[in-house]
């Protein structure tokens, strides 16, 4: 394929959809799905034929739009306007107002600050485009960055475009990419592999299953890229097998990819070749990890093992291999096609770029959002999330799920990046966010983490297998009021010893949440001890379940 012709392809498509003058786009992505949103765009189908307008307006489903609790959500020509919550009844007022006035009673205003305090990369076509179409992808410059790496750049190019951008590692630890992808080209093997991790095992969070189910193409072609950078032909797709919307998106983007030369033998004419293939995860925790992750592909026990030797050396199969998360690789393409310093000139100090979330909790507005790095975790909590439900008073945010911590309200105005948020006690964590406010107990949010961590150890060592069932039992005793000092003190001498011994990360963070709630929220813990009582009235004290006769 020529420049030319490639070039004619995007153009064709993008023709293609400027051909009707008005569109509909019904977000298809889980939440809305539940709510009931395929539903919504046949009925819009009919209106619009019943309306006799299929020549000038398209339907189509797309990925999240954003703000899912409020879906079924529907763009209207590209934005122009939102609506929320529409059902099966208002699709013949939607269709009838396509070229007037929106729907208000519908609306949701795009200038809300739910909107306007974002920044979409990683998320860019999320909304924009039918993640079931390639042709949607290839109208907005998708494949251009695979194509460009794959004609004009060396390897070595492409990684130090990754390091001048300074991404770091999405899935948690924020190590750079751009030094992972050089370990890995450097390393020395006979085969090399990438593996995307979509395991997405933290509760509650949904970044990756959004990401996948919105814009499956995006991280086949980062994958796609990587693979060229590093020397691997093989990828894999170890997603959790919970995600049936996303894996069957996925499928079709590989199928699709690979009938257009995207992916396989000689990629767009050039001599690089790559494959993809999904494997299913069953849902264990510890499966994220990288070197459990790559036990699992092999069909071993998903355990880990120690490092080194870290997967980049030896991985899968004992070969070189690259382990990124679904987010980091989908910042890939827009890195490529908009520039290292565009997306370096996003952030704060040593973290770059943009990050998502998954926005949940006592907020009003919940979703998934994706705020350049170094925003002020109050924005997010008072612009984005709108505020506190019933104006209750804010407690705490919890970032990095069982591996983080709860951020009090003094950090509010902190930086949202790596560093900041481990000095306040937490991690950046893989996106997920939970406001709680005064009617949330501390305690009992240690407790939920622990019984979660106690649960998913795999057991392979025993500080975090015996240790993390002792935290919960303490936690259990405090929460119900038959804890003591004492045992406040042997749970932060527990907290350290998991931190120094545990084989893995989630046995060495899992005392995380117990150590953040204890060092801002101590009085909580005194009050279940002392006095005996839950401040925020969550647990339930052993003598109150005494039954007095
Ligand atoms: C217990 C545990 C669970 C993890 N789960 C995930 C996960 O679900 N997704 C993910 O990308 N990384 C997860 N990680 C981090 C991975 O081990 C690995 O660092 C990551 O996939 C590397 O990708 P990145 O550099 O793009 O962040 C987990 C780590 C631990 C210790
Ligand atoms: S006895 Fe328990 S810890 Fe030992 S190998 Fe069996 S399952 Fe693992
Ligand atoms: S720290 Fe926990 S999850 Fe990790 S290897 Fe040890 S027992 Fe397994
Ligand atoms: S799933 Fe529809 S807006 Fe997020």
């Amino acid at each position: 394929m020529t420049p030319e012709e490639f070039n004619k392809i995007g153009e064709t498509h993008r023709k293609k959809r400027k051909e009707y003058p008005q569109n509909i786009n019904v977000c298809t992505a889980a939440a809305c799905v539940s709510l009931q949103s395929e539903s919504v765009k046949e009925a819009i189908e009919e209106e619009v034929k019943k309306q006799g307008r299929e020549k000038t307006c398209r339907v189509s489903g797309t990925g999240c739009l954003g703000p899912c609790a409020t879906g079924p959500l529907i763009s209207i020509n590209d934005g122009e306007a939102l609506y929320a919550g529409v059902s099966v009844g208002d699709a013949p007022e939607i269709v009838k107002n396509i070229d007037k006035k929106p729907v208000s009673r519908l609306v949701v205003s795009p200038d809300s600050p739910f909107f306007t305090h974002q920044e979409r990369v990683a998320l860019e076509h999320c909304g924009n485009i039918d993640p079931e179409s390639l042709n949607d992808y290839l109208a907005l410059e998708g494949y251009e960055a695979l194509y460009e790496v794959l004609t004009t750049m060396t390897p070595v190019e492409v990684i130090e475009v990754i390091v001048q951008s300074g991404l770091r590692g999405r899935g948690g630890g924020g190590y750079p990419t751009g030094l992972k992808w050089s370990t890995v080209e450097k390393a020395v093997g006979e085969k090399k592999f990438v593996i995307c991790n979509a395991d997405e095992g933290d509760p509650g969070a949904f970044m990756d299953r959004s990401m996948l189910e919105s814009d499956p193409h995006s991280i086949v072609e980062g994958m796609a890229i990587a693979g060229y950078a590093v020397g691997a032909s093989k990828g894999y797709v170890y997603i959790r097998g919970e995600y049936p919307l996303a894996i069957k998106r996925l499928r079709n983007a590989i199928k699709q990819a690979e009938k257009r030369d995207l992916l396989g033998k000689n990629i767009c004419g050039t001599p690089f070749s790559f494959d993809i293939e999904l494997r299913l995860g069953a849902g264990a925790f510890v499966c994220g990890e990288e070197t459990a992750l790559i036990a699992s592909i092999e069909g071993r026990r998903g355990a880990p093992r120690s490092r080194p030797p870290y997967p980049a050396e030896y991985g899968l199969w004992g070969h070189p291999t690259l382990i990124n998360n679904v987010e980091t690789f989908a910042n890939v393409s827009p890195i490529i096609r908009r520039g290292a310093d565009f997306y370096a000139a996003i952030g704060a100090g040593k973290s770059k770029g943009t990050k998502v979330f998954a926005l949940a909790g006592s907020i009003r507005n919940t979703g998934l959002i994706e705020v350049p790095m170094g925003i002020s975790l109050r924005e997010i909590v008072y612009e984005i999330g709108s505020g506190i439900v019933d104006d209750r008073k804010f407690k705490a945010v919890q970032t990095g799920g069982p591996s983080g911590g709860c951020i009090p309200e003094e950090y509010l105005d902190m930086p949202v990046d790596y560093e900041s948020l481990a000095e306040a006690g937490s991690i950046m964590g893989s996106g997920g966010m939970i406001v709680m406010d005064e009617t949330s107990c501390m305690v009992d949010v240690a407790r939920y983490f622990m019984d979660f961590c106690r649960t998913e150890s795999c057991g392979k060592c025993v500080p975090c297998r015996v240790g993390t069932a002792q935290m919960y039992n303490m936690l259990t005793n405090i929460s119900t009021g038959k804890g003591t000092m004492h045992d406040l003190q042997l749970l932060e001498e527990l907290c350290d010893v998991l931190k120094h011994t545990s084989l893995c990360g989630l046995g060495q963070t899992s005392a995380n949440p117990v150590l953040s709630t204890i060092r801002f929220f101590r009085d909580e813990y005194t009050a279940h001890i002392r006095d005996k009582k839950c401040p925020a009235g969550v647990c339930t004290m052993e003598h109150e379940n005494e039954v007095v006769s």
